[in-house]
């Protein structure tokens, strides 16, 4: 078989040589990034095609320059494929990131230092979401809603009696650490009672909504924004799907509003994984990754662990090592696991009184290791060398589990086709 990268190979061999490093890398580990997927390689051969050369600002059928009719066509199928998945109005499938396709929305929909009532990001709500450190958070006021200290599900107690008193503008559900479902419908009832637009961030369960393993957004939400690389499975991006009376002020804000010409080449790979996610296999993965999900926590559970919300109905478990009693805390854990080539991150749980930089907690999720084919059974095991992982203190103990990582992932093996 030919080399896959050739031209990359003979032009420039220190990039090519980091690439090849790269895909041994995820071949060779457990991906439990909650973020993170492995897109298909039909989704990878549409991102490396000429339609990176075109510029095309302006949206299907009114663009600024020359030469975009082929272009106009491949959009058009980007944004028909989406609005089918989501049964959306309307949909956007320019913006850049998950970050800026938030920007647009809020620039589409307010005024700078309008009121935002969202999640604290301490308890599972992204930097966009209004913090400090991100223009979202200097731009607009945001208040924020909570977490339940007890059992950890969304306070909407706290959320009703936050939007009746500071009458946000704008409430925002979808979150990037949140283990259950999110009610829509409930939101959507407060939002009413003051007149407030409801904004569905799902950046991290599109998948889910799109094989119906979770409850769509629409026709709750208003506005829906999602990044394309997560339980989507598609390139690097985003999408925002919205009702029709917000669809020309949702386009001003992406074009000109806050980005340039669009990247033509991973809206066809968007399309591509669109496409991918229309079809009956892609309801089954996404099964898939919630029972691997459940599975995974049942058997944390039953090694003494403690999770927050007590396990999970999506994508994704937080582990609170603090209330597991581990000696060991966020950044040494997501150390200590890179080091037997398991790949996670540290995250604060809710109610975190250790930092940022150094928090309680992990988030492990399953869409990579569904996508790889693993099931229930591999998921309670690497849920079993996680905890030994953390556990122990031998290095021949660790060199060991590296071995078992090793052996798993050789025998789901990934990008088969993929010579390098
Ligand atoms: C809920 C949520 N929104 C937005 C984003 C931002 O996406 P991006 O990293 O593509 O800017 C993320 C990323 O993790 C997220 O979890």
């Amino acid at each position: 078989m030919n080399n896959y990268y050739k031209h990359l190979a003979s032009v420039d061999q220190e990039v090519y040589s980091y690439v090849k490093m790269e895909l041994e890398r995820q071949r060779n580990t457990i991906g439990l990034i909650a973020s993170e997927n492995y897109a298909s390689l039909a989704v990878l051969e549409a991102l490396a095609t000429p339609l990176n050369n075109k510029y095309a600002e302006g949206y299907p059928n009114k663009r600024y320059y020359a030469g975009n009719k082929i272009i106009d066509s491949i959009e058009s199928i980007a944004i028909d494929r989406v609005k089918k998945l989501f049964d959306a109005e309307h949909a956007n499938v320019q913006p850049h990131a998950g970050a800026t396709a938030n920007m647009s929305v809020y620039l589409a929909t307010l005024n700078l230092g309008d009121k935002i009532l969202a999640l604290e990001l301490a308890h599972g709500g992204h930097l966009t979401h209004g913090s400090n450190v991100n223009f979202s958070g200097a731009a607009y006021k945001f208040v924020h809603y909570h977490l339940d200290k007890e059992t950890g599900l969304i306070d909407f107690e706290e959320v009703r009696k936050l939007a009746l008193e500071h009458k946000p503008k704008m409430i925002l559900c979808g979150y990037s650490a949140y283990p259950r479902k999110i009610d829509f419908k409930r939101f959507r009832e407060i939002a009413d009672e003051v007149n407030a637009i409801l904004f569905a961030d799902i950046a991290h369960i599109a998948g889910l909504v799109a094989g119906k393993a979770h409850e769509n957004p629409f026709p709750y939400a208003d506005i829906v924004s999602s990044t394309t690389h997560k339980t989507l499975r598609g390139p690097r991006g985003a999408i925002i799907l919205c009702k029709e009376k917000f669809a020309k002020a949702i386009d001003k804000a992406v074009f000109p509003g806050t980005q340039g010409g669009p990247f033509e080449h991973c809206i066809a790979a968007k399309a591509v994984c669109f496409k991918e996610a229309l079809q009956p296999e892609f309801k089954e993965y996404t099964r898939q990754i919630v029972k691997n999900a459940q599975a995974m926590a049942e058997e944390f559970i039953n090694l003494g662990y403690s999770l927050v919300t007590n396990g999970t109905d999506n994508h994704l478990l937080l582990v609170d090592l603090v209330k597991s009693k581990l000696k060991v805390f966020g950044k040494e854990a997501q150390e200590k696991l890179e080091s037997v080539g398991i790949i996670c991150n540290r995250n604060m749980v809710p109610y975190d009184t250790r930092s940022p930089f150094d928090p309680s907690g992990i988030r492990l999720g399953t869409p990579m290791i569904t996508t790889r084919n693993m099931k229930e059974s591999e998921s309670r095991y690497i849920a079993e060398l996680v905890d030994k992982t953390l556990k122990t203190e031998s290095k021949t103990e660790l060199e060991r589990i590296h071995e078992n990582v090793l052996d798993l992932s050789s025998k789901f093996p990934l990008y088969k086709d993929l010579v390098l």
